[in-house]
């Protein structure tokens, strides 16, 4: 099954919107395989966001991400990654349709409030950044059938 890394943001936490955030991927439907709290380091920070770093919103980016704690988890279920950027909406708040997180609860590009992968194979190189195999679990849920068929 597609797993995704998704960080609640430091706005997020700061904002006491880690519950309502993952009541959406809950209600989704995905499948929750790991969680932990944890404030990233500049290192880890600087890793992540890789890709971005000849962007000049670079150093902005990870401020923002190092700047308080955050939640990180790994969700599961057919096609994951673009269920749960669906959920997440635009990177632009305002661009982002009502009825995702970004639509509903947020309002600038720099406070987005949730990361989620963006590909399949970016999402195993994520996951593994952030947990240890050990740190996944493997689970039944009893919904699972009414969910996926
Ligand atoms: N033009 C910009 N100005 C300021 N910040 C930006 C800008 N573009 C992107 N960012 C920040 O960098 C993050 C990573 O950008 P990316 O293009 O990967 O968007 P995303 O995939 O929607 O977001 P994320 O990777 O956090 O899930 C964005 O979530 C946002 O916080
Ligand atoms: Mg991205």
């Amino acid at each position: 099954m597609e797993q995704t890394l998704i960080l609640v943001k430091p706005d997020g936490v700061q904002r006491g919107l880690i519950g309502a955030i993952i009541g959406r991927f809950e209600q989704r439907g995905l499948k929750l395989v790991a969680m932990k709290f944890i404030q990233m380091s500049r290192t880890l920070a600087e890793t992540h966001y890789a890709v971005h770093k000849e962007r000049p919103f670079y150093n902005s980016l990870v401020e923002y991400i190092t700047s308080g704690p955050v939640v990180a988890m790994v969700w599961a279920g057919k096609d994951a990654v673009a269920a749960a950027r669906a959920t997440i909406g635009a990177t632009n708040p305002v661009a982002a349709a009502p009825g995702s997180i970004r639509g509903d609860f947020a309002m600038e590009i720099g406070r987005n409030l949730v990361h989620g992968s963006d590909s399949p194979e970016n999402a195993v190189n994520e996951v593994n950044l952030f947990f240890t195999p050990e740190e996944r679990v493997t689970w039944n849920r009893l919904t699972d059938s009414w969910i996926q068929e």
